[in-house]
């Protein structure tokens, strides 16, 4: 059965057969060596497994210049958002034109992969953030990553030598490859995707549903790289939304894996780069509803749909499915949308993140009209367990 083609034509592997890698990794050993953050560590993964699919490694200038200002690869696949390797001016002086590097993992000290040099080059941080953030306001979470980073980049190809070291969801981490042949094993022709980095509540649940029936499954695939703080870990999430997959979705009908990178809070370019991955894992559809990616009050409610427009056909490869803002309505007695109720204001039901985190404060169950019990529980058992912290992590969902 054929399926969705990779972005670019093919599925990138940068990861070495087994019997190869004992030996690239006593020959990193002794190369000069460029330390990794942990978003550069999801991304080295991201781009080794193919999720980056057709980057093989961290942007080079030409790349970078391209992506930046023209939102594509010089090689003309649209792309949206830089995967770089920021590098220290005194780490660049340690590389002393070194053709090849090693990438080791920060906190750990070992070998990641290595890194083929292409160049290492300035650029301008105020630039990338006006492009790519639509601010230079450095509250934005991903304008201040940026900011704080090293002024150069190294760019290159890249190849893995060591997985990083994961200590949460391994049976969860399926590789595009992986996903690809279990889609196809089900008899899946059309697999709608789902990115998510918050608590699933009914709102998600009423546009996966939706979606789905349009589709033969449903990928759901919550973020579990690098997050703010304030998002609510991972770990909580992944409770949540097996809860809700436990109780409320047909098992068949959906596989549960989780999307390694970080978060950037790009809004709009973030959610093409969102469309793209789920693209590599062999999603057909993918669902963009209110603010995705979106942080603050930096984009417009749908601004990460609009952008969807601003591409020639067929040039993201992947149909995105839009939904508008989704709410319970009493008179209704569903969740719905603008399009589909026609009652008044007050007869709808959505809660801020404030009113939220109000009742987990207090104890309260969070109303079933906003969240399916299975999942107020999990929360409030968070809440409780977190000691003084939740409040600083409930702060913004
Ligand atoms: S995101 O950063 O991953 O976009 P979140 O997990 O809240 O945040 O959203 C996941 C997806 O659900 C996104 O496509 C988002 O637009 C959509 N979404 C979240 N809440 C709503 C809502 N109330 N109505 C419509 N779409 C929503």
């Amino acid at each position: 059965m054929s399926q969705i083609t990779p972005h670019g034509g093919k599925l990138i592997s940068r990861i070495p057969e087994e019997r190869e890698r004992e030996s690239l990794i006593d020959e990193a050993e002794k190369l000069p060596r460029i330390s990794l953050n942990v978003r550069e560590i999801s991304d080295i993964e991201m781009i080794a497994n193919g999720v980056f699919s057709p980057l093989e490694g961290f942007l080079t200038k030409k790349q970078y210049e391209e992506v930046v200002r023209n939102r594509h690869l010089p090689s003309g696949e649209v792309w949206t958002i830089p995967i770089t390797l920021s590098i220290a001016r005194e780490e660049a002086a340690t590389l002393q034109r070194a053709d090849r590097a090693a990438l080791i993992d920060s906190a750990q000290g070992n070998i990641l992969g290595s890194l083929d040099v292409e160049d290492v080059f300035t650029y301008d941080k105020g630039l990338e953030a006006e492009k790519i953030f639509r601010t230079a306001d450095e509250q934005h979470p991903g304008v201040k990553n940026l900011y704080s980073q090293g002024d150069l980049l190294a760019g290159g190809k890249i190849t893995l030598l060591s997985r990083p070291a994961h200590k949460e969801f391994s049976e969860f981490r399926l590789d595009p490859l992986k996903t690809r042949e279990i889609f196809s094993s089900k008899g899946w022709r059309r697999i709608v995707g789902f990115q998510t980095r918050n608590p699933v509540h009914r709102a998600h649940e009423y546009i996966i549903k939706n979606s789905l029936e349009i589709a033969d499954g449903l990928f759901l695939n919550p973020l579990v790289g690098e997050t703010k703080e304030g998002d609510i870990t991972a770990g909580v999430r992944m409770d949540c939304y097996t809860a809700l997959l436990r109780d409320y979705f047909p098992k068949y009908r959906v596989v549960l894996g989780v999307y390694g990178a970080a978060m950037r809070y790009a809004g709009p370019m973030e959610a093409v780069l969102h469309a793209i991955a789920r693209k590599n894992f062999g999603c057909t559809h993918f669902i963009v509803g209110r603010d995705h990616a979106g942080v603050g009050n930096y984009y417009g409610t749908y601004d990460a749909q609009r952008i969807f427009d601003e591409f020639g056909s067929g040039e993201i490869g992947i149909t995105p499915l839009f939904f508008d803002n989704s709410f319970y309505c009493r008179r209704c007695d569903s969740m719905a949308t603008m399009k589909t109720c026609p009652h008044e204001e007050k007869e709808r039901f959505s809660l801020s993140g404030t009113k939220v985190r109000e009742l987990l404060k207090e104890g309260k169950a969070l109303p079933p009209e906003f969240t399916r019990p299975e999942v107020g529980e999990i929360l409030m058992g968070w809440a409780r367990t977190d000691g003084g912290n939740q409040e600083k992590q409930a702060q913004e969902y």
